[in-house]
């Protein structure tokens, strides 16, 4: 199933390791795709996976339980095509490329998971839909990812239907998300009058013949000079094609390869993945462009894949991913070194020594033991609550990353617990919740109201917690929505807020960290305060707090 098997654990000497490390982390490409419901990226996630054989070769293609409850969106892709890629990562080998690409919940599961997988990624698949150009959850998720500065590639999608035009979605990424987009290739035609792509590069025209629809479209390719392509393609539309290439390259930037693993300038494919067209010319290139495991920052600096000792942070945590199984799952990004089965390491955060025993790789239904693992990879472990998201694994000298921010959540709500003799367990439950990051807690600054806040990025998350409260710890709650949608932490802290004075249309509260935290009914309001106090600096992602204590209930 992985390129891991080439370089199965042969290593003898530490020249042999260094060599088989470099060599893995040389193959390795890993991506998480950014877009708003509905843009493809189901559809397109499963045509990258044909490419990579990867469906196959997992032998995951197989008629869907009924039993299996919808967790995330590849488990919709299940529902809908009748098999089987559910996974926070799928892998699977192209070419001599290990790709690892890592899921971004976004339908009705989004959450905190979805801004925290992208702190395991070291790429980003910018997905449109070319009638609709961004869309505010591609924005936030764009967001995160310039915070950490990820190459950006976008596909714009859907481009057999009536779209808008292209130059328009080119200057929409320049103006409104300050990212230089690089057309790779340029569409001849849109819609009913969609002709083929021209290759900014090479230029060789790709021409696109609509198929039936989820079969994939013949790509016939000939040179731009080549006078048979007049006779296949409208005049006018391939003039006009021409034209906008041109003034593209008069506009004059270059496919800056730095730039574009700094974050600041993206290359830009147009496709259809539905007809699968340009989907594998897409990958090519990304391939090509796209960055290999970066070295990660860490509290003594930058570590270096290529570091000897195995380390990896912990980003997402699962609770009962499959209800047969009942279990939890901590997935690790590896980071540096090579992972084995049966490995010792270090909890950065409580100095205690794990041994990792049966570490998990999974596609599908299918879980696999994994014997090793590189960086770039992301391994599944049993989870019995000893990890919380953020947390570093290590081996050798101590290495503590990061960590991973707190992102703004979007839905508010009392959690009350009506049964006053199961209040221990309530506060048991609600503190290892927050710890274990499955929900964030907001206090009332008035502290005669005790009943802690729940913020969330979705509102699965919301109902995840209760369940779990529910099962884990036998209390039953009720949930009471606040009505805002909106938070921001204040950069300066309370003095900062002190210096304003009275605000209106917003409530203040205190995070676990006791920093304050605006909460607002909407961005109108927000903005509202920002027009009125232009100083005050706000926001939306809220650094990790070490070495203090957090409130507990
Ligand atoms: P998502 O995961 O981003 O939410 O999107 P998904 O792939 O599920 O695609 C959303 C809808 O857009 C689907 O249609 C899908 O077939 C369609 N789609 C995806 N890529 C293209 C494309 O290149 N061209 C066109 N014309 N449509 C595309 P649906 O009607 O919602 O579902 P289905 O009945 O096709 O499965």
């Amino acid at each position: 199933m992985s390129g891991s098997q080439a370089t199965t654990g042969q290593a003898t000497t530490d020249g042999d390791l260094a060599q088989v490390l470099a060599s893995a982390v040389d193959r390795r490409r890993n991506f998480a795709i950014i877009s708003h419901p509905d843009a493809g990226k189901t559809t397109l996630t499963e045509k990258l996976l044909l490419y990579g054989g990867a469906i196959q070769q997992a032998g995951a293609v197989k008629a869907r339980g009924e039993q299996r409850k919808v967790t995330s969106d590849w488990m919709e892709l299940e529902k809908q095509r009748g098999i089987s890629i559910t996974s926070t990562v799928l892998q699977f080998d192209y070419g001599t490329t290990t790709i690892n690409l890592l899921d971004t919940p976004g339908h009705q599961d989004f959450s905190e998971d979805t801004y925290r997988t992208l702190a395991a990624a070291d790429n980003a698949v910018m997905l449109e839909d070319a009638a609709k150009g961004l869309e505010p959850q591609t924005r936030k998720l764009f967001e995160v990812c310039r915070m950490r500065k990820i190459p950006i590639f976008t596909f714009i999608n859907k481009m057999d239907r009536p779209g808008r035009e292209p130059l328009m979605l080119l200057d929409e990424i320049e103006s409104e998300l300050g990212l230089t987009p690089w057309a790779v290739n340029w569409p001849i035609g849109s819609g009913e009058q969609f002709r083929g792509v021209i290759d900014r590069r090479t230029k060789e025209v790709v021409l696109f013949s609509r198929a039936e629809r989820g079969k994939q479209a013949n790509e016939q390719r000939l040179s731009l000079d080549d006078p048979a392509l007049r006779e296949l393609v409208e005049e006018e539309l391939l003039d006009l094609a021409v034209e906008e290439m041109e003034f593209l390259e008069a506009a004059g930037a270059e496919l800056d390869i730095e730039m574009v693993h700094a974050g600041e300038l993206t290359p830009v494919f147009f496709g259809s993945a539905m007809t699968n067209f340009g989907v594998r010319p897409f990958l090519d290139a990304f391939l090509e462009m796209a960055q290999r495991p970066i070295a990660r920052s860490s509290s003594d600096g930058l570590v270096d894949p290529l570091r000897e000792g195995f380390s990896g942070f912990v980003f997402k945590l699962q609770a009962n991913m499959d209800p047969r199984h009942r279990d939890r799952v901590a997935f690790v990004r590896v980071c540096s070194g090579r992972f084995e089965k049966d490995m010792t390491v270090k909890h950065a955060r409580t100095g205690k020594a794990i041994r990792l025993s049966r570490p998990q790789k999974l596609f599908g239904q299918d879980r696999a033991v994994v014997e090793d693992a590189y960086p770039g990879d992301v391994i599944g472990l049993n989870n019995p609550g000893m990890f919380s998201i953020g947390d570093t694994l290590y081996v050798g000298s101590k290495v503590e990353y990061e960590g991973i921010p707190c992102f703004s959540p979007e839905i508010f709500s009392w959690l009350r617990n009506p049964n006053p003799s199961a209040f221990k367990n309530f506060r048991k439950g609600v503190n290892e919740l927050r710890e274990e990051g499955a929900v964030q807690i907001l206090y009332d600054t008035d502290e005669s109201k005790r009943d802690p806040i729940l913020a969330a990025v979705g509102q699965l998350q919301l109902e995840v917690v209760q369940h779990r409260l529910e099962n884990e710890y036998g209390v039953e709650t009720r949930l009471e929505p606040l009505g805002f949608q909106v938070a921001r932490w204040i950069n300066g802290g309370w003095a900062e807020l002190e210096k304003v004075g009275r605000i209106f249309n917003c409530k203040t509260v205190r995070d676990a960290w006791n920093r304050p935290v605006l909460l607002f009914k909407n961005e109108w309001n927000l903005n509202q305060l920002r027009e009125d106090h232009p100083d005050l600096e706000l926001s939306s992602v809220a650094p990790v707090v070490s070495g203090v204590e957090p409130i507990s209930l």
